[in-house]
């Protein structure tokens, strides 16, 4: 295994704690905000529901989930095919960054924070995301793999995100995670002989604390009509909803031989995984993405290729790799821009926005 240096300790750490230390445009990221401003949240507005949503994270129905059961039958890293345990291996890593990545931005704004309910809020999902992240963690520690997480926290650069951009992207990834995990454990359920892991079997509990961290966010902007009413708010909006669904779809079809195996289309699994989300975010977003328009289909092939090209040219460097990074570059943004145009659907928002999970 090769090992680079810790620049803090000279102490090494090995490949996968540097893949996800790594920041691109497509890595989960890391985030930090203005946590007094989120401190100052009211969150009367929607007082009713936030006291049943707490109530049932209090209650912490997935308590004694996370651990390893006669189900976990472990798998042959040493046999596997080579291409399949490299993208198997980015997958988990990729989960547990996004993971952790929760775990980090809910545990420090649980430490700052002096508002009771937002305090409460954030240390139940900091449990959760924690739990989460340990568990890949133990998968990957099966394999020799373990991301030094302690490392991850100091030397992984952090975003800065205005509250309300925090609200956006974070109300996204948990419903796009909820309906990740849920599709892959319902096609699995469906055809157990693509289970080429045993975690997916936790998926289907495990999504719904992702569903739940969700509606907490829907609930914190409905604590203020503005968020997601204003016609500045809704162009963000948009923004986050084109950029989270596509680099979605462009970071999966980066692993070809993994959805193989599972047996699924890539294709098929990120329009479903889109629908559904869409579907979801009906409940506080004014907008969606009209995903049945040819344009969203084609303007993903154009991204997808334009960052193929950008990620070729980037490890072909010198001159040449430059002005064709560059030049791949600028067709990404152009594919972006022209996804971002696409003319989106108007929603009718309901009242009370609280959902169960339904897939
Ligand atoms: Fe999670
Ligand atoms: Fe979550």
């Amino acid at each position: 295994m090769n090992a680079r240096a810790d620049l803090n300790t000279a102490k090494p750490v090995n490949d996968t704690t540097a893949r996800a230390s790594e920041t691109t445009l497509l890595d989960p990221r890391f985030y930090t905000t203005d946590f007094d401003e989120l401190d100052r949240i009211d969150v009367t507005p929607v007082r009713a529901e936030w006291d049943k949503l707490i109530a049932q994270m209090k209650s912490d129905p997935n308590k004694s989930h996370f651990k390893k059961t006669e189900d976990w039958d472990t798998p042959d890293w040493d046999n596997m095919d080579p291409e399949l345990k490299k993208e198997l291996v980015d997958f988990l890593v990729s989960s547990l960054t996004a993971e952790f990545s929760g775990c980090v931005l809910y545990k420090e704004m649980k430490r700052r924070g002096n508002n009771p309910d937002i305090c409460e809020l954030f240390n139940y999902m900091a449990r959760d995301e924690a739990r989460h992240a340990g568990f890949i963690n133990d998968a990957l520690r099966e394999a020799g793999i373990a991301v030094n997480l302690g490392f991850l926290t100091k030397a992984k650069k952090y975003t800065y995100f205005r509250p309300k951009f925090i609200y956006y992207a974070t109300y996204l990834s948990e419903k796009i995670g909820y309906a990740r995990y849920i599709t892959i454990y319902r096609h699995l359920e469906a055809n157990p002989q693509y289970m080429i892991h045993p975690i997916f079997k936790w998926f289907r509990q495990w999504c719904n604390d992702e569903f739940s961290h969700g509606e907490a966010f829907a609930l914190l902007m409905k604590t203020d009509p503005k968020l997601t009413q204003s016609f500045v708010n809704k162009l963000w909006i948009r923004f986050f909803l084109v950029a989270v669904f596509s680099v979605m779809c462009v970071r999966d079809h980066a692993r070809p031989a993994f959805h193989d195996a599972l047996g699924i289309d890539i294709d098929w699994y990120d329009r479903e995984v889109l629908r559904k989300t869409s579907e979801i975010s009906r409940q506080v977003f004014p907008i969606e993405i009209d995903l049945d328009n040819p344009r969203w289909e084609r303007g993903l092939v154009k991204l997808r290729a334009a960052m193929g090209d950008m990620a070729e040219a980037k490890s072909r460097g010198g001159l040449g790799g430059w002005i064709g990074k560059t030049a791949a570059g600028a067709r990404a943004g152009l594919a972006f821009a022209g996804l971002y145009l696409i003319p989106v659907k108007k929603n009718a928002v309901p009242e009370n926005p609280r959902l169960e999970p339904a897939y």
